[in-house]
């Protein structure tokens, strides 16, 4: 149950209106096997209900029934094969529902809770059944006005929702301080394993196994292990190349945690010393990264934060000879993406490219305290690439940080991971 959070939500939403929004649906793998379901980022912020099929309903000028849910209701047999489910009952005694009712009978109500709603709340685009399902109940509606008043209005619930989410409760961060502390000592185990000849799927297990060791439910995203010169595709997944003695590793890796993510990036040397490229590389991403970090506090914009990293990497690029000229005029030519390709970050919540608008009224956005960013500045030089010193051939650095932008500044919530040059060789050293 999420008592504040869907409290919160009712206060800001019109008067008069109501609110549908669903569970993510289950997904297939392959023929009849189905991933492991991971409920949907907004529901479970607002009911903390993990089942899939199930609906609510928020009404908060209803005079009983202001929170509903739509359940599967108990089914012993079921129950049997796919595990517990909380029910009908469950759903009012464990979360908290003002009433619920089974999944099947939604459609047989959906024109009574709808009726005389000025406004709607409800996600188009997410799920093409339940869309096709509403436009159906709310055009037979329209068609007997004298027993319906249909909504005047259908509006997103992320415009509310998704800016309570970006702005994170003392609770959420607790979770999100936890979720970075266990992918933090993931990627310490990872320092501390590592060594020439193993693969980078050996890696990629033992961050997960850590993950799941203390309680995370599952990878935040598909964890990205790349030893050598794989560090330079973006994003890289298949994790499946051995790791040579001489090479760098970059592993970007994070937890889910009770629904929250983090995201954290080190890039760290196989055999337990970087060379005297790799050192340089290292360091410029780091340097950036630092200052950065530096500048979180509430008013900064994330395009500041952009404009700097930009700044500075592209100044590093003409100092190691990866590129010549004016740096102002490689960065309007845009030359440095050669090299650096994303964003400086990004918000990061229960999705770890979490929600909430960049721009408002297309402004730039100011960070206030409660808003976690990342902080990932990076440089990737191919091996094809032309016109370069050899020795920074087929190095790839990035350096991912979470941060949490505080009243005073910024606090790094995965500082338990180390990143400076001297720290990760003197741990890869025990
Ligand atoms: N791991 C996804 C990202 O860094 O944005
Ligand atoms: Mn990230
Ligand atoms: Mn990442």
């Amino acid at each position: 149950m999420r008592r504040t959070q869907l409290a919160e939500f009712m206060r800001r939403m019109e008067p008069d209106s109501i609110a549908i929004i669903a569970s993510a649906p289950e997904r297939t793998r392959s023929n009849d096997t189905e991933y492991r379901y991971r409920q949907d980022s907004d529901f479970y912020y607002l009911t903390g209900f993990h089942e899939p099929e199930a609906i609510a309903v928020i009404a908060p000028a209803h005079a009983e029934h202001k929170y509903t849910l739509f359940v599967r209701p108990r089914d012993p047999e079921r129950e049997t094969w796919d595990g517990r489910r909380a029910g009908v009952e469950g759903a009012v005694a464990e979360f908290g529902a003002d009433k619920a009712f089974p999944v099947a009978e939604f459609h047989t109500q959906a024109r009574d809770l709808l009726n005389g709603a000025r406004n709607l709340y409800y996600r188009l685009g997410v799920n093409a059944e339940l869309d096709e399902a509403i436009i159906n109940h709310i055009r037979a509606m329209r068609a007997r006005t004298r027993l319906y008043r249909a909504p005047d209005s259908i509006t997103d619930p992320g415009v509310i929702l998704h800016e309570l989410r970006l702005v994170k409760s003392a609770e959420e961060i607790e979770l999100m301080q936890r979720s970075a502390d266990i992918a933090a000592e993931a990627h310490v185990e990872a320092m501390r394993a590592v060594r020439p000849g193993m693969n980078e799927y050996e890696i990629e297990a033992l961050i997960e196994y850590n993950f799941r060791r203390n309680g995370a439910a599952a990878p935040a995203y598909t964890s990205i292990v790349g030893g050598g010169a794989n560090a330079t595709v973006l994003h890289y997944i298949t994790n499946d190349a051995p790791l040579r003695d001489g090479d760098l590793l970059l592993v970007d890796a994070g937890a889910e945690y009770q629904g929250y993510a983090s995201d954290i990036t080190r890039t760290f040397p196989i055999n337990g010393r970087y060379t005297e490229a790799q050192r340089e590389v290292y360091s410029a991403v780091l340097e950036t990264q630092l200052a950065c970090v530096e500048m979180v506090k509430p008013g900064v914009t994330m395009g500041e934060l952009n404009k700097r990293a930009t700044e500075m990497l592209t100044a590093s690029m003409v100092r190691l000879g990866l590129l010549t000229g004016e740096v102002e005029k490689l960065i309007e030519e845009q030359t440095y993406k050669r090299f650096y390709m994303h964003m400086v970050g990004h918000y990061l919540g229960m999705d770890v490219h979490d929600v909430g608008r960049y721009q408002v009224d297309g402004q730039d956005r100011p960070l206030e305290a409660g808003i976690i960013i990342t902080i990932e500045p990076g440089l990737y030089i191919a091996e094809t690439a032309e016109n370069i010193p050899d020795k920074y051939r087929g190095i790839g650095v990035r350096i991912e940080d979470d941060v949490l932008v505080t009243p005073a500044g910024q606090r790094v919530l995965t500082a338990k991971a180390p990143k400076q040059l001297e720290e990760i060789e003197k741990l890869m050293a025990q």
